[in-house]
């Protein structure tokens, strides 16, 4: 039975470990690994968003809702971190540096159970390939929402400083999608 408080409980003792990184890995694939447990004790999504759990200068941990096929551009986080899927799909597209600009290195596909720890490094852009809200637990080593990071344009590639309410900005815009979507089969509904 997933128990959201034991689960912050368990990632906060993790960062007593060596190897830290390792550790939450362990503890947030156990807990996608009956994701219904998830989905009964975070509530079924409705909308997409971020959820904050938990927040430290040494830990953050959020529930990510993707919206139905939404897509952030690529962005770093500067400390480590692991998600696992609870409920749908994400792509997730890896880049590296170069001095002609970002380059794409590669792409992992995460379904339902799955669970990556991504390095320090890491550059990545989400999309959600589903017609249906993705739903992930992210652990990050640090204070997602403090540290200075980068993002980039999804046309260009350019490089700038990342800005929380532009991310917040593409989940609220897929909202609208959501909201327009759901208004439509209404009106469709009336119409019959
Ligand atoms: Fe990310």
């Amino acid at each position: 039975m997933f128990n959201t408080e034991r689960f912050i409980a368990d990632c906060c003792g993790a960062l007593n470990n060596d190897n830290a990184h390792a550790a939450v890995k362990e503890i947030v694939a156990r807990a996608v690994a009956e994701p219904s447990q998830l989905l009964k004790a975070l509530e079924e999504p409705k909308l997409a968003g971020i959820q904050t759990l938990y927040r430290s200068d040494r830990l953050t941990i959020l529930n990510v809702l993707w919206g139905p096929c939404m897509h952030l551009y690529p962005h770093d986080h500067r400390m480590w971190a692991v998600i696992g899927i609870y409920g749908g799909r994400e792509d997730n597209a890896f880049y590296r540096r170069s001095d002609s600009g970002l380059i794409e290195l590669g792409a992992k596909t995460l379904d339902t159970k799955d669970v990556i720890p991504l390095g320090e490094a890491v550059i990545h852009s989400v999309t959600n390939p589903l017609e249906q809200i993705t739903a992930a637990i992210h652990v990050y080593g640090g204070d997602f929402f403090a540290t200075p990071r980068s993002e980039w344009d999804p046309q260009t590639l350019e490089e700038r400083p990342y800005d929380i309410a532009h991310a917040m900005q593409v989940f609220e815009e897929s909202n609208e999608r959501l909201r327009a979507a759901e208004l439509a089969v209404k009106r469709l509904d009336r119409s019959f």
